[in-house]
């Protein structure tokens, strides 16, 4: 989307309604922008670097959109005129990650210290965070959460025009801005949110902490975002939400994601649908049907199992069962056998014994994963699972997690295999990292080929022989 920002005059006073008050404060950020641009002589650069999910990695785009159009260059160097870490806090690692890259940052502003530091995301919406980024991080210049990211332009001009540290955190939002710029990694493919936030509290999770309540998009503007994504050469589009299956309940006019899908199938030009993630207790079988009737729809299912104990999964608050949650596994590998099925796993959940990640690889063994990530428990202040007193010892735990990604692999190794000697579509997406010679695709079930080709693929759907089974990937060839 392109916005004229020469129309809007900046001796008026900022408009109150969105997205017209940001699209003013992007002309004034602009403003600033040009005046560095004079004083250092060239075009200032920035750099957005993400951690976490693709819901952040769709937020970015919206941080790229916004510092494109004020007139920053972008660089995936960090050493920039503007660095902004859009942050995640799902498990420990990622925090300390940000810490560890934030100390880099440092070192580059002390030899430009016009630089500008700035800090989002949902490790934003912890106060214990904020409170250590105050005491021992005095040279960030910007932070602000999750719930206002549609301000950035506003927070953006406050941090050129005040001095200090400008931090901006809600608690949370009711509010969904539509209409800000947005500019996509990919231009053949695309995240969509759907909507935003998560209710279901599951007890190890951080997420409803830091990113709110669940609130669903109209489908019209959903629908018209994806229109317009296709006229600019989007093909594939993956809708995003923390539980896409509860999408729509919330709505002034109740839709469920299933009716959803039906919509989106209808829209001339898309060629591939995928989504993510799908919560077990909320998959209904309207899902299912839409699923097998789709063109459209990708063969690849993202279903989080996350224990195969009963008893783990009442700890959890997951709302199912292992025989639940094998039913309908097994009916949807019935009803749609071509699919592929992954998942997401923690080991090490308080009170788990051996016995329960028995029960988590006995799961493995039936569903048979195409795929899934393996996370070791990770404590989070705040949720209820932080304060549960069997936390399990540090051996046990890896014990347990080499075993369970030993069932994950041989699963995924052995239904990885069966696609052998198979035509089928791919989308190309790159040239090969490791060899320029071969351009990588993108399958319906999610896996990656490698074929000889160039770049006039890219953004292609093409028909390929898989001829060799690597484990996770196939090398093939365009027939
Ligand atoms: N909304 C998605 C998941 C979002 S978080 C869903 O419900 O499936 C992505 C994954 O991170 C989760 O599926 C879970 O496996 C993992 N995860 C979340 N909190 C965690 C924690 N405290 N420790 C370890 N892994 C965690
Ligand atoms: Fe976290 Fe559970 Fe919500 Fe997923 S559904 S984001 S795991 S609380
Ligand atoms: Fe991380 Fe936030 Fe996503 S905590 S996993 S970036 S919703």
């Amino acid at each position: 989307m392109k916005i004229d920002l020469e129309q809007i005059s900046l001796s008026d006073q900022a408009p109150s309604a969105e997205p017209q008050r940001q699209y003013y404060f992007m002309a004034r950020a602009r403003e600033h922008v040009r005046g560095l641009e004079k004083k250092l002589g060239r075009r200032p650069v920035c750099c957005v670097t993400t951690f976490g999910c693709q819901m952040n990695a769709r937020d970015s785009e919206k941080l790229v959109g916004i510092l494109e159009t004020v007139g920053y260059e972008i660089t995936e160097n960090e050493n920039a005129d503007f660095v902004i870490f859009n942050t995640c806090t799902v498990r420990d690692n990622a925090n300390q990650r940000v810490y560890g890259r934030l100390g880099a940052l440092n070192g580059y502003k002390r030899r430009n210290p016009h630089m500008k530091i700035a800090l989002c995301g949902c490790m934003m919406q912890e106060s214990a965070v904020i409170d250590k980024l105050k005491k021992s991080y005095g040279f960030v210049d910007l932070i602000f959460g999750t719930h206002n990211i549609y301000k950035f332009a506003e927070l953006l001009t406050a941090c050129f025009e005040r001095e200090g540290m400008v931090i901006d955190i809600w608690q949370d939002t009711d509010k969904i801005v539509e209409d800000l710029p947005v500019e996509r990694k990919y231009p053949f493919k695309s995240g969509i949110n759907i909507m935003f936030g998560c209710n279901n509290f599951c007890s190890y999770c951080i997420v409803p902490y830091v990113r709110g309540r669940e609130r669903s998009r109209e489908p019209g503007d959903i629908i018209r975002e994806i229109e317009e994504l296709v006229a600019d050469g989007v093909i594939e589009v993956m809708l995003l939400g923390q539980n896409v299956n509860s999408y729509g309940k919330n709505l002034k006019n109740p839709t469920t994601f299933a009716q959803l899908l039906r919509q989106v199938e209808k829209i001339e030009g898309l060629k591939r649908i995928r989504f993510m993630t799908s919560h077990p207790k909320d998959l209904s079988e309207e899902l299912i049907q839409v699923m097998k009737e789709s063109n459209k729809i990708c063969r690849h299912l993202h279903l989080p199992l996350q224990s195969g104990s009963t008893k783990i999964l009442k700890g959890m608050n997951r709302c199912y069962t292992k025989e639940q949650y094998l039913e309908l596994a097994l009916r949807i590998r019935k009803e749609i056998p071509d699919i592929s099925l992954t998942t997401d796993i923690i080991v090490g959940f308080p009170g788990e014994t051996m016995e329960d990640a028995e029960d988590t690889m006995d799961v493995i063994r039936k569903v048979k994963y195409d795929n899934a990530f393996t996370f070791i428990y990770s404590k989070r202040t705040g949720t209820p699972a932080a304060a549960m007193e069997n936390q399990v010892a540090k051996e046990q735990v890896k014990e347990a997690f080499d075993r369970v990604l030993k069932a994950v692999q041989e699963t995924a190794k052995e239904q990885a295999a069966r696609y052998q000697g198979q035509i089928q579509e791919a989308l190309v997406e790159e040239i090969n990292e490791n060899d320029p010679t071969l351009v990588t695709g993108r399958l319906s079930n999610n896996m990656l080929v490698h074929f000889p080709g160039g770049a006039s693929l890219i953004g292609q759907l093409v028909r390929v022989s898989l001829d060799q089974c690597h484990g996770f990937y196939y090398m093939g060839r365009m027939v």
